[in-house]
């Protein structure tokens, strides 16, 4: 079964965005998915529930009560955890996951709190990146700023896969309301976005993202 999460500390950087991506591309490329809703907000219980019945079935599973009830019959797991997620509860939750995924925005004060938080993944919570495999993907950008050029710098920096780069679009915000994932859309109106994350699905699905 593969098992990937999506965190950060830090609130609505895109964890629950790239976590409703990802169960869509699984999806529609075949897989019995199951999202883990690990935020008692509940966005991806919310996001199934808009889901249209003609498309492939994911499963929704509450996971902020306790242990979650995975079904046991399918091939992909996405873990959306919460935003304030540290010490013990996170490192108990990575544990759980073969790979995840920190998104952060470009802003000097996400970058910096981003560097904490992997750092204190991997002193604090003893992560081995030998047990959980961790990359980061800068959302929201808007290309050709400053800030952007400062984000890819310090993505570069850190000793972390920097596996995508996401724009700031409205495709996303049209997905969630619709029950679906940028890979449902009509292409035309998502190529850039499909584009984009060919290098974080390729990360995914390659060996690099998952322990020996
Ligand atoms: N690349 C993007 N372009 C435009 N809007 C985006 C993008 N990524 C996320 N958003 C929007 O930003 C908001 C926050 O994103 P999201 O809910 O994925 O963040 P989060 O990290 O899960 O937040 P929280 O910490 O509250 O769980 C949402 O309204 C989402 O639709
Ligand atoms: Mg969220």
């Amino acid at each position: 079964m593969r098992t990937i999460m999506t965190l950060n500390q830090k609130g609505g950087c895109g964890k629950s965005t790239i976590a409703t991506n990802l169960a869509s591309y699984f999806a529609t490329h075949g897989k019995s998915v199951a999202v883990v809703d690990l935020d008692p907000q509940g966005c991806c219980i919310e996001w199934l529930k808009a889901r249209p019945e003609d498309r492939p079935t994911i499963h929704g599973v509450v996971g902020w009560k306790g242990d979650p009830k995975i079904p046991k019959d399918v091939d992909v797991v996405i873990y959306d955890a919460p935003a304030g997620a540290h010490g013990k509860d996170l490192t108990a939750m990575l544990r759980k996951v073969q790979s995840a995924i920190i998104p952060v925005m470009p802003s000097p004060i996400d970058m910096r709190a981003c560097a904490h938080f992997i750092q204190d993944i991997l002193t604090v919570g003893r992560v081995s990146r030998d047990e959980v495999k961790l990359a980061v993907v800068a959302n929201r950008v808007r290309e050709n700023t400053l800030v952007y050029q400062h984000l890819e710098h310090f993505l570069k920096a850190l000793d972390i896969p920097f596996i995508a780069t996401l724009r700031d679009t409205q495709n996303y915000i049209r997905a969630v309301e619709r029950g679906l994932g940028i890979f449902e859309m009509a292409p035309s109106a998502v190529e850039q976005d499909l584009e984009q994350w060919q290098s974080l699905t390729r990360w995914v699905n390659g060996k690099r993202s998952m322990p020996a």
